[in-house]
């Protein structure tokens, strides 16, 4: 079961509480701003640091982990990949965190819904892969249902419409990460629509 503990508020929180550190002891050291920017942007380029803008997607599991993902090494029609967003610059993976893992699949772009399509590319979407019942990784992929599955209680979703709960004891959907295609590779183009992880907001 996952550990919630790593909300996404708590993350904030400490995020902001590091900067305000980092600024403190930067601030009496005499440091200049332009430095200071400088060193809290690295403080916000760390493992476990949430998706950002032009961040790619790396393979988490077997003989391709840590390479890109592009759009065609995703099936048309399923199943889906698990991956981790990576800075494309500092080359980090951000996989200090559950929240950052996401299931990628490919999907005919006419079967999405407007709203689903809105932040999907050519098809692909992306989506946090911790279930919003208690947390398991959404791990299987129903071909005949075309639906996300939970093995831990049996939820189940549908990615052609933003991921809503179809079966099961999910409360919500799963939370979108909107997606671009730059040169063939999958991209991050903005934050999760919703609050990924299980715990009611
Ligand atoms: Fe996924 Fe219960 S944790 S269905």
């Amino acid at each position: 079961m996952f550990d919630d503990s790593q909300d996404p508020s708590d993350e904030c929180l400490r995020r902001a509480a590091t900067r305000r550190a980092v600024l403190k002891t930067a601030l009496g050291l005499g440091l200049s701003l332009p430095f200071l920017e400088v060193v809290v942007a690295a403080t916000d380029d760390s493992r476990d640091a949430p998706p950002k803008v032009g961040d790619r997607f790396v393979f988490v599991l077997g003989d391709r982990k840590g390479e890109v993902i592009k759009a065609e090494d995703l099936a048309l029609g399923g199943p889906q990949q698990l991956a981790y967003p990576m800075d494309p610059t500092s080359k980090i993976v951000r996989d200090g965190s559950r929240l950052n893992e996401v299931v990628l699949i490919r999907l005919d772009p006419e079967q999405l819904t407007r709203e689903t399509r809105a932040n999907a590319a050519e098809g692909v979407v992306a989506y946090s892969a911790i279930c919003t019942h208690q947390g398991c990784d959404v791990s299987q992929w129903k071909s005949e249902q075309r639906t996300l599955l939970c093995v831990c209680h049996g939820a189940e979703y549908d990615p052609r419409d933003r991921a809503k709960v179809v079966a099961g004891p999910a409360p919500r959907r799963l939370a979108m990460l909107p997606i671009k295609i730059e040169e063939g590779v999958l991209v991050v183009a903005g934050a999760f629509t919703g609050r990924p992880g299980f715990r009611e907001m």
